[in-house]
């Protein structure tokens, strides 16, 4: 069932302390990736959840985003839009600014690639202090895109970044310690 399936593609996970630096634990999906079970159950339960929503956008989040999102946006029959990092997208761009612990950074999506009064799901690999996730909803706010939820496989919850989100709803698989 659902509880043994998430048990699987959590202890697939890898956790590697003190990368890339001291006192990060970090959060290794390239482990799930191996395991063909545990990694198309955490597609098919995104999938699941999706199937019937009317998303007409998966909108995925460099890099990891890349991975997880569009064997899910096939599955649903959405498009697969990337939300990049900065200076990577060839054609117009808006993008968006968010702070880090030292510093800003930004994410850049193709202008045109989504329309107006379309339904997205935001998908990522992880949500730490939920800065990333929250410039991405946004940005495709911004240009009149309805942000159903975010999804990502992993939950940092002590960062709280749940809360950053504000009334957006967050789906997530597995909570790391
Ligand atoms: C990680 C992760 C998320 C983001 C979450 O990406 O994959 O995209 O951080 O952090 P936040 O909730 O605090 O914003 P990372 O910065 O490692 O970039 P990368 O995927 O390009 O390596």
């Amino acid at each position: 069932d659902q509880d043994q399936r998430i048990a699987k593609i959590s202890s697939a996970i890898r956790v590697i302390p003190d990368f890339p630096k001291p006192g990060i634990m970090f959060q290794d999906i390239t482990t799930l990736l191996l395991d063909t079970k545990a990694f198309k159950d955490t597609i098919d339960l995104f999938v699941e959840r999706y199937r019937d929503q009317n998303i007409s956008v998966v909108a995925g989040i460099e890099a990891r985003g890349f991975i997880f999102g569009p064997p899910i946006a096939l599955a649903i029959g959405a498009k697969f839009v990337p939300m990049r990092k900065p200076k990577k997208l060839p054609g117009e761009v808006i993008s968006e600014e968010y702070s880090l612990e030292y510093g800003t950074d930004k994410i850049e999506m193709h202008v045109g690639a989504v329309q107006a009064g379309e339904r997205a799901l935001i998908i990522d690999d992880l949500i730490a202090t939920g800065g990333t996730l929250c410039a991405a909803i946004k940005l495709l706010e911004r240009v009149g895109v309805n942000v159903v939820e975010c999804a990502c496989v992993i939950e940092l919850p002590e960062l709280k970044g749940r809360e950053r989100l504000g009334d957006k709803s967050l789906f997530i698989l597995v909570e790391a310690e």
